[in-house]
């Protein structure tokens, strides 16, 4: 059997969506994972098939050790996960300059390939968190070759941040990470375990509005360079609205100093910053990707809105700055939102762009995550879904976690295998339906109880399930519509979730529908296996399409006209 087929846990999968995607792939496709748009949707090739991430992200530590991680696969693959975020470092590859040690990458793949899982390696280096803790010591010690940021007006005591205007640092680390996706490749490029790679993590300077050393004086005091006026000017009409009515406002020039343009203020040090970081990973991930094109991008820590540049790191792409991370360069493929606030769907729209697919590297697991799964894959077709520290679980210690998140994850994290399990066994179809716009997905709770969206000729109302005075506390999942209603005269939908009820009414005037047919079923190998035909007080007898809050269901209706 070939080996793009004993992969994946999808295989089976990947067999149902040969037969009903239009599209020109085969599962013997060799072309490296890469994004590709699809109809309504950009989406992540895999094999020659579209593939949607149901993943985790290790904690930072978890993958030094192929010893800690061996125990641990297994566990995952039976979440079931489907792809791992799993660091490695520049301190760990290069722990002298020039000798590069691939053990733990070599390891990793194997490790993860024997449980048919995939990969995306995070390259931890200049800078996590803003920081630069993971750098070899033989970088963070040589100061005058590489040099520090000056934030708030000296050096660090205790943590290292080096300056992102620093071209050695920057050759230094394209360096090193070039010989990683030389090494990827060389070991890789066939199974395809590897399937992304996120450069750095979460760049950008905290405690400070920018870098204060001299060479950032310098260069913040200089002509902004023409590229970055050239894209704004060029995409005028598309930037992100508060960037845009910012150099509106300071009289949409085309040069000047960082100030002239944008002002004097902490809004320009971000931009400054963000062009910095964006000219240092641009240039950092096109070496990588000369040596192996895998699809590439950049997770933010999140602040934005009226914080202040520095309570979260200053220059990483937050929604106000993803254009001028653009008009740095074109290697980055996306940059993806570590999503852990409680206002989820708004940052998932700003992240959501036509030139941005969504990703999420980092957020909230357990039953939330549960939860926003449906909203991320249903509403906005997100390449992936990667709560934070998976390995929780099932660590040696996870027994004794007593951190109230964690300790929330862990209880939570049955309730994610189970709409992972769901929305794996559906994963073809709604591919399928992501690139042809027929998909929609919500969370619902008693503050945001309802839903509503038109579908081709629908109008679809959803909102928390009730019946005989009973009402479902939250709800949660994604409705599609599927088949060929001009072709067969039939409409149809699938949906899968629970806590909810769908009612669906028609947008010509006049016309009456009522649901034909509801039943529960699952897919099997990509064939539908019905189970019970609902009716009664499982669809309120005929009025509403109905999803059980106790158990993730996966559900057709059909409709008839009168
Ligand atoms: C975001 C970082 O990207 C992760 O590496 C980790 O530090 C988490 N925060 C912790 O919540």
């Amino acid at each position: 059997m070939p080996h793009t087929m004993r992969h994946s846990r999808l295989a089976l999968a990947t067999l149902a969506i040969l037969a009903l995607t239009p599209i020109a792939a085969t599962a013997q496709d060799t072309s490296a994972p890469h994004l590709e748009k699809r109809g309504a949707v950009t989406q992540l090739i895999v094999d020659g098939n579209p593939f949607v991430m149901l993943g985790g992200e290790l904690h930072n530590s978890s993958s030094s050790s192929l010893e800690y991680m061996k125990p641990l696969w297994p566990r995952l693959a039976a979440l079931p996960l489907n792809t791992v975020l799993t660091p490695i470092s520049w301190e760990l590859v290069e722990p002298t300059e020039g000798h590069y040690d691939f053990a733990l990458i070599d390891g990793l793949i194997s490790q993860a390939r024997e449980q048919h899982v995939r990969i995306v390696f995070l390259w931890l280096a200049a800078w996590k968190n803003g920081v630069s803790s993971y750098p070899p010591v033989w970088v963070k010690q040589n100061t005058e070759r590489f040099p520090h940021a000056i934030l708030n007006g000296s050096l660090s005591t205790t943590l290292s941040t080096l300056a992102s205007v620093s071209t050695a640092l920057r050759e230094a680390d394209a360096k090193a990470f070039t010989a990683v996706m030389h090494h990827i490749k060389e070991a890789d490029n066939r199974d395809h375990t590897v399937i992304m790679m996120q450069v750095e993590n979460e760049v950008g300077t905290l405690t400070d509005t920018r870098d204060h050393s001299a060479d950032a004086n310098r260069a913040f005091a200089s002509a902004v360079p023409s590229e970055l006026p050239k894209y704004l000017k060029a995409h005028r009409e598309t930037l992100n609205p508060e960037l845009r009515e910012l150099w509106l406002a300071h009289g949409e020039k085309t040069s000047g100093t960082w100030a002239e343009i944008f002002g004097d203020s902490s809004r320009a040090d971000e931009i400054f910053m963000a062009w910095n970081y964006a000219h240092y990973v641009q240039a950092v991930t096109a070496a990588g990707k000369a040596a192996y094109n895998l699809p590439m991008y950049v997770n933010t820590w999140l602040g934005g809105g009226d914080g202040t540049p520095g309570s979260y790191p200053s220059g990483g792409p937050q929604p106000r700055v993803i254009d001028i991370w653009k008009s740095a360069g074109t290697a980055l493929d996306f940059y993806a939102p570590d999503l852990y606030q409680p206002n989820f769907a708004e940052w998932a729209n700003q992240y959501h762009r036509p030139d941005n697919p969504l990703f999420m590297p980092e957020t909230n697991g357990g039953t939330a995550g549960a939860a926003w799964v449906f909203y991320a894959v249903g509403e906005h077709a997100a390449l992936g879904f990667c709560p934070f520290a998976i390995d929780a679980a099932f660590a040696p210690d996870a027994a004794h976690t007593t951190e109230p998140s964690l300790v929330d994850f862990i209880k939570g994290t049955t309730d994610l295998g189970n709409s992972y399990t769901a929305i794996n066994a559906i994963a073809p179809i709604l591919l399928e339906q992501q690139a042809k716009g027929n998909v929609h997905g919500f969370n619902l709770t008693k503050q945001h109880p309802n839903v509503e969206f038109t579908m081709n000729n629908y109008s679809v109302q959803i909102s928390l399930d009730q019946i005989f005075g009973y009402q479902s506390d939250t709800g949660y999942g994604l409705v599609m519509m599927t088949g060929n209603e001009e072709k067969t005269g039939q409409a149809e939908f699938l949906g899968v979730g629970k806590g909810f009820r769908v009612i669906i009414t028609s947008r010509t005037p006049g016309k009456h529908i009522g649901f034909a047919t509801i039943d529960d079923g699952k897919y099997e190998d990509g064939k539908w296996i019905p189970a019970r035909r609902l009716n009664g007080d499982e669809t309120d007898q005929g009025g509403a399409w109905r999803f059980d809050p106790r158990a993730i269901h996966t559900e057709k209706a059909t409709l008839y006209r009168y």
